[in-house]
């Protein structure tokens, strides 16, 4: 099992992020040979201000660093420290139809009603994501749900090369989608997805959040007056409530049903607190090694310039694979 991920290195890492995805990378580094990366060559699909975009690579890494990404086992790096990544997506990008792109939705929802001024790397950036795995040959890439259409893109673009060139080089990669927290929601709105461009920060927990903060948002999030079910099916009409539900379950490992067993007939007024306790004890460690890697940014650049190196050991199998399969002699 070679297991592939990424994640844009823009502001904060928050709840939604940590449980789709992070918490499940740092799990599944005892099961396969895993490489993660940031992806800045994403970020730069919107106009980010230099200088903050290089701190938020760091910053990134350090907050994947505190989460358990363990660097001896796992090749973390930046995407823009291995040119392989851009250099194999513009030949995907010549085997990939537009009509494919047009249908992703993320795309849809990022340029809105400003289609026409979105930049094209904006539009191009599921070919690039593709090349981000195919270019390792992983088998898994653990997302949330809203990464689900982009893996199976990758799956397309992968078998069209294999068969306009008649070759076996890209693997078809699974994506591995968390059961109980595929889709984090907002806080304020149980209708939208936990994300970081949401303008009110009220909206989700960030991992850099002391424990006041988080316990003012979990007080303020949105519910309803209903005491909680026995079932989840029960809660199939109160988004808000699901979602604190699937929050508690992710983070105490458990299924939702069981905790509802423990809550049931009791009103948010008990399961806030208790919800507000298990997140502020979970991020309590985290915090406490983010603020030290923090503190060594020249140990963070050696530990990518490593990774880097790693990546692009990888990676050139594979591209030099694909260079000749096109019959281009570089
Ligand atoms: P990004 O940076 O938006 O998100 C990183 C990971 O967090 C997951 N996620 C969520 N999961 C559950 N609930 C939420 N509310 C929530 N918000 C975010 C995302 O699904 C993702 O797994 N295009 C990718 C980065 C990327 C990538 C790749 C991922 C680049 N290349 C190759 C996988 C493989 C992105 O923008 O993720």
């Amino acid at each position: 099992m070679r297991v592939v991920s990424g994640i844009q290195p823009t502001g904060n890492l928050h709840l939604g992020n940590y449980l789709g995805a992070i918490k499940r990378w740092a799990a599944m580094q005892t099961q396969g040979e895993c490489l993660f990366f940031l992806a800045d060559l994403h970020a730069v699909t919107v106009y980010n201000d230099p200088a903050e975009l290089a701190a938020n690579v760091r910053e990134m890494a350090a907050a994947l660093l505190a989460c358990g990404i363990d660097p001896e086992r796992s090749t973390l790096f930046a995407h823009s420290a291995v040119p392989a990544h851009p250099e194999l997506a513009w030949l995907l990008n010549c085997v990939a139809r537009i009509g494919w792109l047009n249908r992703m939705t993320q795309f849809k929802e990022k340029s809105g009603k400003n289609r026409e001024s979105a930049s094209v790397g904006l539009f191009d950036y599921p070919v690039l994501q593709a090349a981000d795995v195919l270019l390792h040959r992983a088998s898994h890439v653990p997302v949330g749900e809203d990464q689900k259409q982009h893996v199976e893109l990758m799956r397309d673009i992968a078998l069209k090369f294999n068969t306009d060139y008649d070759v076996d080089l890209f693997v078809s990669p699974e994506p591995l989608i968390g059961a109980t927290a595929a889709r984090i929601m907002s806080l304020r709105d149980g209708n939208a997805k936990m994300s970081k461009s949401d303008p009110s920060d009220m909206s989700r927990v960030n991992l850099t959040d002391d424990a006041d903060t988080v316990a003012q948002k979990i007080r303020k999030a949105k519910t309803d007056p209903e005491p909680l079910p026995e079932s989840m099916d029960a809660l199939g009409e109160r988004p808000e409530a699901r979602n604190l539900v699937a929050i508690h379950a992710a983070l105490s490992d458990e299924e939702p049903q069981a905790v509802l067993a423990r809550f049931a007939g009791q009103g948010f007024g008990a399961f806030k607190p208790a919800l507000a306790e298990l997140l502020v004890e979970t991020l309590r460690p985290i915090k406490a090694r983010l603020d030290m890697f923090r503190e060594d940014p020249a140990e963070l650049d050696r530990l990518l310039a490593l990774g880097a190196e790693k990546a692009r050991a990888t990676a050139q199998p594979t591209l030099d694979g694909a260079y000749k399969a096109m019959g281009l002699r570089r």
